[in-house]
């Protein structure tokens, strides 16, 4: 089990120290991440998008996720692991929805697992809570409701982000991510909250924040929304180093002497 739990991150909240979380589907990066003092990694069902190559996260299946939450939960010692509820995993029945995310637990080593939705969805986070899964909820744009809410666009109800939030409080989650809010309304709704908030493309006032790794380290070419801050461009350093080797095969250079058996 890992060194991070639900409890440190509201005690760190209360200690005003910010949470950091970052994505990651595998262990290479899950083990980076770990041992680079990331708080939480979240294995998020972006995992469609980034790794997968799809237009959008709805066709990420139950056994992807835990197939990719198993390989990150491996690499990590300290940081908490959340696996991501895809698609069509959690709007069904309630017991359904239990049996779900409690694989992500027994079967691919999951310490949390998260959701999107706010009012909708508190029954479920109930039900998981009672279970002894600790939930972290998803409001504001949430990319599972993409054709629901005619594209990936900012959220700006103020009444209803703020009813959402203190709804899933109210049900039993540990945290909440808020994903494309005003950062005056994530402002409000943190301070409104006992649990942490964790902020994408919401500004600097929640309790901690959250990136797609692949985007923030500039591994693939695709759009990249404002909030996205690029922290290394890594398509470039891999696409060099691939270049350089073709080079060199082709003109014989590599193997040269100290890459061979004698
Ligand atoms: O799937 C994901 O990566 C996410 C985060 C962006 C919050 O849900
Ligand atoms: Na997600």
């Amino acid at each position: 089990p890992s060194q991070i739990t639900t409890a440190t991150f509201m005690k760190m909240k209360q200690q005003g120290k910010k949470i950091t979380t970052l994505t990651a589907y595998d262990y290479p990066f899950a083990r980076i991440l770990d041992q680079a003092g990331i708080d939480s990694i979240l294995v998020g069902d972006s995992l469609g998008m980034v790794v997968q190559g799809r237009e959008t996260t709805l066709p990420v299946t139950m056994n992807e996720m835990l197939y990719h939450t198993a390989m990150v939960a491996r690499a990590c010692q300290r940081a908490l692991v959340i696996g991501d509820m895809p698609f069509m995993s959690y709007q069904g029945a309630l017991n359904d929805a239990v049996q779900n995310a409690g694989r992500f637990l027994k079967e691919a080593g999951a310490s949390a697992v998260k959701l999107e939705g706010g009012a909708d969805v508190c029954p479920v986070i109930t039900a998981l809570a009672k279970a002894g899964i600790p939930v972290q909820a998803h409001i504001g744009l949430t990319p599972q409701s993409v054709h629901q809410m005619g594209g990936f666009r900012v959220q700006r109800d103020e009444e209803r982000l703020l009813k959402d939030a203190k709804d899933v409080e109210a049900a039993g989650a540990f945290s909440v991510v808020l994903e494309g809010i005003p950062s005056p309304i994530s402002e409000k709704i943190t301070q409104a909250l006992k649990i942490p908030t964790i902020g994408i493309g919401a500004g600097p006032h929640c309790d901690g924040q959250v990136l797609v790794l692949h985007d923030m380290l500039g591994i693939n070419d695709r759009f990249l929304p404002k909030f996205v801050k690029k922290y290394a461009d890594l398509a470039a350093a891999a696409g060099k180093g691939v270049a350089d080797y073709i080079e060199e095969v082709q003109q014989g250079r590599f193997p040269s002497d100290e890459y061979e058996y004698k």
